[in-house]
């Protein structure tokens, strides 16, 4: 099958030197693209600015803004059998970017920002001809939160995982995940290493999505 991974962060520019991002590593998307190759996948990884090798054998496509990332999400799934949006993509970025550095100021300023667009959110929802994963990030109540995501998104199905704990999530090796379909029971997987994580959400994909393309076509 062919995989489109997208993992890291995205860099929204205020000026030259300067940009507002997140914490994301890219440890969670890049496991995976590594677990995909491993089961024999073509795999095509969009990612952001992440400071870890990519793994031998996945095409890479590096982007630094949502909007460089909404257009590659775009052109990738032209051609692909499973899209997983693992990316952490900023929600707003500035209002104008400016063309030179902002000088130090001594008051209080305000910086304005505008909501970016939702990439899963702006894929095609009718005939779909690829699966969808998204990712969602809770500090409270996952679940709802999670089957609200799955549906508004209209992705196929949704990995959660609660980034209130410090042990797991964000920056971590190691994660702990709750996997939500739109027909099957949740899943979870418990605290384990993000490679081991990886590996058992391909094989779940791999299943899922080869059911759910064979129901569509
Ligand atoms: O709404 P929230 O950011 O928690 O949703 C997370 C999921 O949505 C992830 O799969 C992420 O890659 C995706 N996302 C997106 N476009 C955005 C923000 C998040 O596709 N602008």
């Amino acid at each position: 099958m062919r995989f489109v991974v997208t993992a890291g962060p995205t860099r929204e520019p205020i000026d030259p030197v300067r940009f507002l991002s997140n914490r994301s590593s890219g440890k969670m998307g890049y496991a995976i693209a590594e677990a995909a190759v491993a089961a024999g996948h073509d795999v095509n990884l969009i990612s952001g600015p992440a400071s870890i090798p990519a793994p031998s054998g996945v095409k890479i496509i590096s982007i630094m803004t949502s909007d460089e990332l909404h257009d590659a999400v775009h052109r990738a799934v032209r051609d692909c059998d499973v899209l997983v949006m693992c990316a952490a993509v900023s929600d707003f970025k500035p209002a104008t970017v400016e063309r030179r550095k902002m000088p130090k100021r001594k008051t209080p300023f305000a910086l304005e920002l505008i909501p970016t667009r939702d990439i899963l959110a702006s894929l095609p929802r009718e005939n779909r001809k690829f699966f969808v994963v998204g990712f969602a990030a809770e500090t409270h109540e996952l679940e709802a939160s999670a089957r609200e995501k799955l549906l508004a998104k209209n992705c196929d199905m949704i990995v959660a995982n609660d980034v209130s704990r410090s042990d797991s999530g964000m920056e971590s090796d190691e994660n702990e995940v709750t996997i939500f379909f739109r027909e099957a029971a949740p899943k979870k997987i418990s605290r384990t290493s993000k490679k081991i994580i990886a590996r058992e959400l391909v094989k779940i994909i791999s299943k899922m999505s080869e059911k759910c393309l064979t129901k569509k076509s």
